[in-house]
């Protein structure tokens, strides 16, 4: 990381602290339109311990405890995983839930294969670099076991915002205070090398609406 990406690492981190301080629970406690997809495709390959990245307060991750899997929530927002943490004991399903403040600009602290189903719903299109982006689906791709699913949503250069606010290169805009690596279609291509790329699913979220892709795709047995 040089300097300014280090710097626009280091203020996202507190943008988003401040956010959930300020606003908890603000995405609601409804489960996202893609996590009820991810846990129908999970299910279909029998998966029962699944790793959310960038699981903030935890609407995702506790729909999928509440279906039944065992859930490694992560994100680098304290505040955000002390909601959810909070949400789990509400719901009863704090013994299906654990957390782990970590930031995905470092490898993952898990075993290989060591996963099956990873989730992602609007993490990989944060504040990081191109680079950085392949270096997570990598430790994705390490943890994951053979024939394991790995789903994620990005926002896209279709979305309303591309090109507004801030431009801090590499297809990263910061509009509001949030910034966001908005993806051309290549880098799905690229980041499905080695995979099989099962789907890329076009969506709109929010009020903006926010454009967002789906990705589905899974490790070879
Ligand atoms: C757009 S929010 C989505 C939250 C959640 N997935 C949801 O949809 O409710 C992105 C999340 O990624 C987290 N995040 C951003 N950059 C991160 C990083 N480098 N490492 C870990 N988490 C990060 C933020 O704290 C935030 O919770």
């Amino acid at each position: 990381m040089n300097g300014p990406e280090r710097e626009l690492a280091k203020a996202q981190r507190a943008h988003w602290q401040q956010t959930y301080g300020s606003h908890p629970g603000m995405y609601g406690q409804e489960p996202s339109a893609p996590v009820r997809h991810a846990a129908t495709v999970f299910r279909a390959s029998g998966s029962r311990n699944v790793l959310e990245l960038g699981a903030g307060h935890g609407r995702d991750a506790l729909f999928l405890a509440r279906e039944g899997f065992i859930v490694q929530a992560t994100d680098f927002s304290a505040t955000g995983l002390e909601q959810l943490r909070q949400a789990a004991r509400d719901q009863n399903v704090a013994d299906q839930v654990s957390t782990m403040e970590h930031d995905v600009r470092t490898p993952l602290p898990l075993a290989d294969a060591s996963v099956d189903g990873v989730f992602a719903h609007m993490l990989l299109c944060m504040a990081l670099s191109t680079k950085e982006i392949q270096a997570v689906v990598d430790e994705i791709r390490r943890v994951l076991r053979p024939g394991g699913s790995f789903v994620y949503t990005v926002r896209h250069t279709g979305d309303a915002h591309y090109g507004a606010g801030t431009a801090h290169g590499d297809d990263i805009y910061e509009h509001g205070g949030f910034a966001v690596h908005f993806f051309p279609r290549q880098l799905v291509d690229t980041l499905a090398d080695g995979w099989t790329l099962a789907e890329v699913h076009a969506f709109e979220e929010g009020e903006l609406p926010r454009r967002l892709w789906r990705v589905t795709q899974t490790l070879p047995r």
